[in-house]
């Protein structure tokens, strides 16, 4: 007999993603979206799922990833609804795989080499081409995507030294514009970075111009992160402000020992501007980051974990001062030696990225780097980290607030109608957990492992989680950004 609903969740604590407190109850799904939630003990489902009393939330929203060629090159996303994420955002920090009108640099020029080493899947010469590839063969997730402003310099300006000229400024935009009509959500930058560091503001603002007509959003891995953060986030003030959007400050944080402390200086600075314009800020839960490697970054970190190497890959995962012991060298030396490369640089304070983490306005991001050789823990375990270690464990927040920052307040600083929130009409992206167990098994010496406690997790009515492994269904959606126009 056909039952009432396609899947039937029984005796769930429902946290809606609000940051409303848990309340018990059955949640009826039809196709792609949730028909019902209540007591619904007097219906069927032809598949059904008793929690028992454990928690169903709605799937989680990874705000910051670099997950471009993932979502393609392995489709399962594993990295991702192993730990309950059902929609990503790609792009960031000026890095996004599309679009590459001309052929990419050889060797590729980083950061983009952390999307794709080899160069082979910038592939792409117009935004719509990528977009059409992830319809045609779509990803376990959902994912919103933002077009890099780092990969736009690298398909239009020459010399990358240099700030772009009025001709090339003009490219770019028209770039953005087709990105913008193919379904992206926005631009980021990674203005930190060696072929965007030459770029002025008025670059960025000019290149931005098309996201205010096309109602996108600006995201930024700011030009100074340690010792001119202030004046980082006055140019990202300025650039939402004349550009007239939204801004997404990245991976807040304040690096490097002289800056201990300074993250309060940062979300007071933030708070005050928000009573002018929109700021949106995400971050990732370690005290240790993670890029290419590089000597200055090694300098100010108290410990450096090398992730990935092209010459020399037999030393990821190891420590660079004993890699450069055991080659009887300087760091320096050994940096040049393994790279292109990957590293992880311990160089945040735990009480700043607490601060952070806990501020009501910070989204969860993992800035994970999914094709690294021995990645950042972050990859695999942030959300289950913010859950049970600085949830649970530490009591840095109620579970509540902790799932409302990885659901409700991305959605809505995203602009992703009906995702988000466990509501009747709303989408069926749901994860299924244990808040018991709940946490990263992920680790510094051992970073590719599946969170523990997650159950079931349900993108767009069908479940790419369970059991421990991916049964191999890719529901996942390219979403477009609805906001609501001004004044209403
Ligand atoms: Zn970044
Ligand atoms: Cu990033």
């Amino acid at each position: 007999m056909k039952q009432e609903f396609d899947l039937l969740i029984r005796n769930a604590s429902i946290v809606d993603g609000t940051g409303a407190l848990r309340y018990p109850g059955d949640i009826g799904i039809r196709g792609d979206r949730i028909a019902r939630i209540g007591d619904l003990s007097a219906a069927g489902g032809d598949r059904e799922i008793d929690l028992g009393g454990r928690i169903a939330a709605p799937g989680f929203i990874d705000a910051h990833t670099h997950d471009d060629r993932l979502m393609l090159s392995s489709p399962d996303m594993a990295p991702k609804v192993s730990q309950g994420i059902t929609t990503v955002v790609a792009g960031n920090c000026g890095i996004s795989l599309a679009p590459m009108p001309r052929p990419i640099p050889q060797p590729v020029t980083p950061p983009l080499n952390l999307l794709d080493e080899e160069g082979g899947w910038f592939s792409f010469p117009t935004f719509a081409s990528y977009v059409a590839r992830l319809r045609e063969t779509p990803p376990a997730t959902n994912c919103a995507l933002l077009v890099g402003h780092t990969t736009l310099r690298v398909a239009t300006v020459d010399d990358l030294g240099r700030p772009a000229t009025q001709e090339q400024i003009g490219r770019m935009r028209a770039l953005v514009s087709e990105a913008m009509e193919a379904g992206a959500v926005g631009v980021s930058t990674g203005l930190f970075y060696e072929p965007s560091v030459a770029a002025p503001t008025e670059e960025v603002i000019d290149v931005c111009r098309p996201l205010k007509q096309s109602g996108g959003i600006y995201c930024t891995h700011m030009r100074d992160e340690a010792d001119r953060v202030v004046d980082s986030l006055e140019e990202t003030f300025r650039i939402g402000r004349e550009v007239g959007v939204p801004v997404v400050i990245s991976h807040l944080k304040v690096v490097g020992p002289a800056n201990k402390g300074r993250s309060q200086e940062a979300l007071d600075l933030i708070e005050k501007n928000m009573a002018h314009q929109p700021i949106c800020i995400d971050c990732y839960p370690y005290t240790a980051g993670s890029t290419i490697l590089s000597a200055d970054r090694a300098a100010s970190s108290s410990r450096v974990i090398v992730s990935w190497s092209k010459p020399l890959p037999q030393y990821a995962g190891q420590n660079l001062d004993a890699i450069a012991a055991s080659m009887g060298v300087d760091q320096d030396e050994a940096i040049r030696r393994l790279s292109p490369a990957g590293g992880i640089y311990f160089r945040l304070d735990e009480g700043d990225v607490q601060t952070i983490l806990k501020h009501d306005q910070v989204m969860i991001g993992s800035d994970g780097l999914p094709h690294d050789a021995s990645p950042h823990p972050r990859l695999w375990g942030s959300f289950p980290r913010v859950l049970g270690h600085y949830g649970r464990l530490l009591g840095l927040f109620p579970l509540e607030t902790a799932i409302y920052k990885m659901t409700g307040l991305t959605a809505k600083n995203f602009g992703l109608k009906d995702r988000g929130v466990l509501r009747e009409g709303a989408y069926a992206d749901l994860t299924l957990f244990n808040a018991d167990t709940v946490d990263s098994a992920a680790t510094y010496e051992d970073p590719i492992a599946p969170a523990h406690g997650i159950e079931t997790v349900i993108v767009n009515g069908v479940a790419v989680w369970q059991g421990g492994r991916s049964p191999g269904a890719r529901p996942g959606r390219v979403l477009a950004r609805e906001v609501q126009p001004a004044g209403a």
